[in-house]
């Protein structure tokens, strides 16, 4: 493809962004990045060098050196159920930035402007340098990329993303939402880049639809901007 084609995916937790990113990614034979990985990365290294909430200087520190990077899982390394490879100074941390310690201070790391500077700018770097890719996160259309060709909105209800969050996970539908509540009340409630539909995004509610069925959808979108 020489055209650039920058697709921003956004939506509440759990709705399945990655599956339909990484899909979308198979399809067009490009790049994509999970921005959430990214957050999760320096809420890992804030808990490893045991970095109080209230250092933001420090916090703003970590976030501009992080030296990130995201790959396809090998065979073997998918068979811990991740979806993708992290790297964070060449170390694989895909299963510890899912761990429970992460979750926890995730959204009050992501919640700090100096961090959330820090971070759009290395994904606007990663984008620039890839031409076309998608982009998964919360603020990627309002943000990130507002110039983007394609915005996406996935949305569903409480239930449906319990119940795909506990296939991941495991942990149990009743836990699995709890979680994704708290997850969505800090992430819509707070001052910087809270959760929004951005001007222009497409809303997909995929209460009904498996994975493929919105693929299509998001397919059909990108037909129409091709023509
Ligand atoms: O998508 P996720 O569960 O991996 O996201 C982890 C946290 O990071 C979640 O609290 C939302 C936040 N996040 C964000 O604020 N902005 C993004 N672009 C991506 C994720």
């Amino acid at each position: 493809m020489t055209r650039r084609l920058q697709i921003a995916i956004d939506g509440t937790a759990g709705v399945g962004k990655t599956t339909i990113g990484q899909m979308l990614a198979k399809v067009l034979a490009c790049p994509y990045l999970d921005t959430g990985a990214m957050y999760r990365a320096v809420s890992l290294l804030v808990l490893r060098t045991g970095t109080l909430p209230s250092n933001v200087p420090e916090m703003e520190r970590l976030a501009q050196n992080l030296n990130f990077e995201a790959r396809d899982a090998t065979s073997q390394e998918a068979a811990d159920g991740r979806q993708y490879t992290v790297l964070v100074d060449g170390e694989d941390v895909s299963q510890a930035i899912r761990d429970p310690q992460v979750e926890n201070i995730v959204s009050q790391v992501a919640a700090i402007p100096e961090v959330r500077v820090a971070l759009v700018q290395k994904q606007r770097e990663m984008a620039e340098r890839a031409g076309t890719i998608i982009m998964i996160g919360r603020d990627i259309a309002s943000v990130v990329l507002p110039d983007a060709e394609l915005k996406i909105f996935l949305d569903a209800s409480p239930e449906v993303r319990a119940l795909r969050r506990n296939r991941q996970t495991g942990n149990g539908e009743e836990q699995a939402r709890r979680n994704l509540e708290q997850r969505d009340k800090l992430d819509s409630q707070r001052v910087a880049s809270p959760l929004v539909v951005a001007p222009g995004a497409i809303v997909i509610d995929t209460d009904n639809l498996n994975p493929e069925q919105v693929l299509e959808r998001v397919k059909a979108e990108i037909a129409k901007i091709l023509d």
